[in-house]
């Protein structure tokens, strides 16, 4: 256990599990990973999401992302993701990727839990921990 651990609540184990089943719903016949994510919105709605992958690799889109475009194009361009869980089926370590965490930065609280597996078992850090240097914008 490191520093940054937090507890699994049974909120974010139920939100793991959402996240474990949309995993099913992967496609990825050449990397055979299979990930689910499922985003926990400010205001209770619950968005998930799969990896899609392409023939042409580099056009794959990771489950995290998958389920942050659903959640802006459901629910509007002012949502605030309270809790993100990823998972895969492949019982692997599968934190999100580094453009994942960029692009999850836009939308996330940083004290929102974030919930993956890990090499030593399931881990919850704050997204701040997991970004902490985000890129962001500033023209003046
Ligand atoms: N993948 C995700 O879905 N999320 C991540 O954060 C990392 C990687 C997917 C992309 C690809 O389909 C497979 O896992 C192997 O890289």
């Amino acid at each position: 256990m490191t520093d940054d651990q937090q507890d699994i609540t049974p909120d974010l184990a139920s939100l793991l599990d959402l996240a474990h089943r949309a995993a099913h719903h992967s496609y990825s016949p050449y990397s055979e990973f299979k990930v689910g994510a499922a985003l926990k919105l400010v205001g209770g709605e619950i968005v998930t999401g799969t990896n899609v992958e392409n023939v042409s690799y580099g056009l794959t889109i990771c489950a995290e992302r998958a389920a942050l475009v659903r959640a802006v194009s459901q629910y509007g361009p002012g949502i605030r993701i309270e809790a993100v869980a990823v998972a895969n089926l492949n019982g692997k370590a599968s934190p999100p990727c580094g453009a994942c965490r960029q692009m999850l930065a836009e939308f996330t609280r940083p004290e929102a839990p974030v919930v993956f597996p890990a090499a030593d078992g399931i881990r919850v850090m704050a997204f701040s921990a997991v970004m902490p240097l985000a890129f962001e914008m500033r023209l003046r």
